[in-house]
C-alpha cells in the first residue's frame, strides 16, 4: 500500500490511460476523485473501482475552465479532507474528439488522409477555433488543474506530487497533428517550470511521454492497414503499449522510490525515441 489515506484527483480518469492510473492508486489505498467532461463514462469507472473496493468519487469537468478545475479541487478536500496528488490525463487528439465515438475518429482519419497529401495547404487553412480547442483543454486545461491542485497543497503544507500526461508529441512533430504536437510541448515545458518553482515547497512535478497506447485514441488506428502498420514500424518493441503500463511510470512518479526527481518526463513507448 504505497498511497494509503492519500487522496489523488486524476482529470480525464473515465477513460484509458487516467481510467488506469486511478485503479492503480486506489489498489494502492489512494482515495480517487476523478474528473471527466463524460459523466456516463466516469459514473461507469466509478462503479467498476467500487467493486474492486476502491474509495472513489466523479466530479464532471471541463478541462478548459478554470471555476470547472477550482469545482474539482473543492470536490477533493470536501469529500476526502485534502489534496495530495494530481494527475492530469484530460486530453484530445484533434478538436472534434470525443473518447469512444468511433464513427467520428474514422471521419476525421480520412481527413487527415487527404491533408497528409498538401501539408502546407492544411498548415495555412488550420481554423484558429481548431486550434484554440486543442490547446485549451491539453496545455491550459492542465494549467488550470496544477493552479487548483498547488493552491490546495500549499493551504495543506503536504507533500505534494504532480504527474502530468504530456505525449511522444511533446518531442516529435510527427507524432501528432500541429495544435496536439504544440500542446504537449507546452505541457513538458509547463512541467519543468513548475517543478522548479514549486520544489521550495515540497511539491513534485513530473510527466509521462507515452508512445502509441490501446485506448479509444488510438484503436481506430489499428482498422486501417497503412496506418497501423506506419505506426508499429517506429515502435522497436512492435506493439502498442497498454494503460497499466503508464499506470505503473505514475504510481513511480509519486511514491517514494521517485523522491528525488522532480521535473523529469518518462517516456513508456517500446523503444520509440531510441532513433
Ligand atoms: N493513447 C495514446 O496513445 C496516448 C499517447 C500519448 C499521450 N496520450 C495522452 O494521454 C491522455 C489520456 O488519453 P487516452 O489515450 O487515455 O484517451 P481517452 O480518450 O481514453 O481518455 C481521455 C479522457 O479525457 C477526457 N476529456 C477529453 N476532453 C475533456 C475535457 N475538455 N474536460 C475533461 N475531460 C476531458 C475524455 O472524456 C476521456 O475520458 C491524453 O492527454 C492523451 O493526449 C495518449
Amino acid at each position: 500500500m504505497q498511497l494509503e489515506n492519500q487522496v489523488a484527483v486524476i482529470t480525464g480518469g473515465a477513460n484509458g490511460i487516467g481510467r488506469a492510473i486511478a485503479q492503480r492508486y486506489g489498489n494502492e489505498g489512494a482515495k480517487i476523485v476523478i474528473g471527466d467532461l463524460l459523466a456516463e463514462h466516469g459514473e461507469a469507472t466509478v462503479a467498476e473501482l467500487k467493486t474492486a473496493g476502491i474509495e472513489v468519487t466523479f466530479g464532471q469537468l471541463e478541462a478548459s475552465s478554470k471555476e470547472s478545475n477550482e469545482a474539482l479541487a473543492d470536490l477533493a478536500v470536501s469529500t476526502y479532507g485534502g489534496y495530495d496528488v494530481l494527475v492530469t490525463a484530460a486530453g484530445i487528439s484533434h478538436s472534434e474528439y470525443v473518447s469512444g465515438d468511433r464513427e467520428g475518429y474514422l471521419k476525421y482519419m480520412g481527413a487527415v488522409g487527404e491533408m497528409a497529401l498538401a501539408p502546407a495547404h492544411a498548415f495555412a487553412q488550420l481554423e484558429v477555433e481548431a486550434w484554440s480547442k486543442v490547446i485549451d483543454v491539453n496545455l491550459t486545461g492542465t494549467f488550470y488543474a496544477m493552479q487548483a491542485a498547488t493552491t490546495r497543497m500549499l493551504d495543506a503544507g503536504t507533500h505534494g506530487r504532480i504527474v502530468t500526461i504530456a505525449s511522444i508529441a511533446a518531442k516529435n512533430p510527427d507524432a501528432g497533428p500541429v495544435a496536439y504536437t504544440v500542446s504537449k510541448a507546452g505541457v513538458w515545458m509547463l512541467t519543468k517550470k513548475a517543478a522548479r518553482q514549486l520544489a521550495p515547497a515540497n511539491i513534485r512535478v513530473n510527466s509521462i511521454g507515452p508512445g502509441y497506447i490501446n485506448t479509444n485514441m488510438t484503436n481506430v488506428f489499428d482498422e486501417i492497414d497503412e496506418v497501423r502498420e506506419r505506426l508499429m514500424a517506429q515502435v522497436p518493441m512492435g506493439r502498442k503499449g497498454n494503460p497499466e503500463e503508464i499506470a505503473s511510470a505514475a504510481l513511480f512518479l509519486v511514491s517514494s522510490e521517485s523522491s528525488y526527481m522532480t521535473g523529469e518526463i518518462l517516456h513508456p513507448d517500446g523503444g520509440y525515441f531510441t532513433e
